[in-house]
């Protein structure tokens, strides 16, 4: 190389690494004292109330009900997984035993779930859960979790439709029920293809993710939540949106969720369309006229009575999280980190409770289904999951300049097929 190569290349350098050191706003070493001390009151919580209730298989915490009493599911609810993915990351940014203990703890108590085919759940289960354990341990017996987890999500892949299953239930009202949510559960599928060098795996999140991106979502690129398919020839049958204001309104999370999930896929296939609608879903949800200043956008953006609607903070959490992988791969990084900087502080400030409150949560102002009028303006552990999450995310972002080490799970041993 020239001298003058040489130089330009050590400025570069330099220049690099002076963006990589810089962490603006709040960080994730300012919030884990608060974090942990939030967690150490759940875990009595949730001690309390699984001996009041007698029911052992009530264990993780999902929210408070309406007399602000913890609400614990068990296994097979969706967001069992959360909990202990809030442990693992204390583990991860704290590096303390005793949560590393906790957190394997919590872990175990879902390992059955590998065997649920009844739901599309699956990764919000087990890829939060022993996705994340495995991260961190390498303990080939989470990996084997991740593996048969990932055989029983397969089996709900229709080739006929190209997607998973979303839902069972509701059968009256869609036949084949596909949700944008789903898109979160492929990264155990991806996962799976590396660990074991199956490509079915991948091969399903592809074939999900195709389809997805070319039913759900209208010109606008805000999405629909449920797509209904005629399970004989793929046609689609019905748009609608459940969990949001009306079925052409865009519901929040719904919006974060597909952020996230094509951001992911194409960390995972390097598929540019992928990165394009990730882009694309970014500056719906950033140029909204109805995403408040702070960034914590209401339950829908399209809800009739704005101001004067909840928030979801679990959207805004999730949106931070999806920015900063975002801002990995797109010209537009340096804008997605200002504004995930910008929600993190939002909620670091002003949605967080008092330490020692809400039976330990960490954020306030989530909403499950409005329209169901179920949990709204509550905690909800994937709030605090995507926070965390987002918030470990960032500091390594200001440290190394990319997020590989939340990435790149690999097999370490041999692998079972
Ligand atoms: N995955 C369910 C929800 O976002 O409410």
């Amino acid at each position: 190389m020239k001298k003058k190569h040489l130089v330009i290349a050590a400025l570069i350098g330099l220049y690099t690494t002076g963006c990589a050191t810089q962490e603006n706003g709040v960080k994730v070493k300012e919030v884990l004292p608060f974090a942990e001390k939030q967690t150490e009151v759940m875990l009595k919580e949730v001690e309390a109330k699984t001996q009041q209730s007698g029911k052992p298989e009530l264990v993780s915490p999902r929210t408070l009900n309406a007399e602000g009493e913890l609400v614990l599911v068990p296994s097979r609810d969706w967001t069992s997984g959360f909990f202990p993915g809030v442990l693992w990351f204390l583990y991860e940014g704290t590096g303390k035993q005793e949560w590393l203990e906790q957190a394997k703890e919590a872990t175990a108590k879902i390992e059955q779930e590998k065997y649920n085919g009844k739901t599309h759940d699956m990764g919000f289960k087990v890829y939060c859960s022993f996705g994340t354990g495995y991260r961190l341990t390498n303990d080939p017996a989470y990996r084997d979790v991740i593996l048969q987890s990932a055989k029983t999500l397969s089996t709900r892949f229709y080739p006929k439709v190209g997607t998973l299953l979303s839902w069972d239930h509701s059968r009256d009202k869609w036949k084949f029920p596909v949700i944008i949510d789903n898109m979160m559960n492929l990264e155990l599928l991806f996962a799976a293809t590396r660990l074991s060098g199956d490509s079915t795996y991948y091969n399903i999140a592809v074939s999900h993710a195709n389809t997805t991106m070319k039913n759900h979502f209208r010109p606008d690129y805000s999405s629909y939540h449920v797509l209904d398919y005629d399970s004989t020839n793929g046609n689609v049958l019905q748009k609608h949106t459940h969990q949001g204001y009306a079925h052409e309104s865009a519901w929040a999370r719904g919006q974060g969720w597909g952020l996230y999930g094509y951001t992911m896929c194409y960390r995972e296939t390097k598929n540019p369309a992928y990165l394009k609608q990730a882009e694309n879903i970014a500056a719906y949800i950033l140029n909204h006229p109805n995403l408040p200043d702070d960034l914590v956008p209401y339950w829908d953006f399209n809800a009739p009575n704005i101001p004067n609607e909840p928030r979801d903070a679990s959207a805004a959490a999730l949106i931070a999280s999806g920015l900063y992988e975002l801002s990995l791969y797109s010209s537009n990084g340096k804008m997605y980190r200002e504004k995930a900087d910008k929600i993190l502080e939002s909620l670091a400030k002003n949605y967080t409770p008092k330490t020692g409150e809400a039976k330990g949560f960490l954020l306030l102002s989530s909403t499950g289904s409005k329209p169901s009028n179920s949990e709204v303006d509550v905690p909800l552990t994937y709030a605090d999951y995507y926070f965390l999450e987002a918030l470990l995310r960032k500091q390594e972002l200001a440290k190394n300049n990319n997020l590989d080490k939340f990435f790149n799970i690999q097999a370490n041993t041999m692998t079972a097929k």
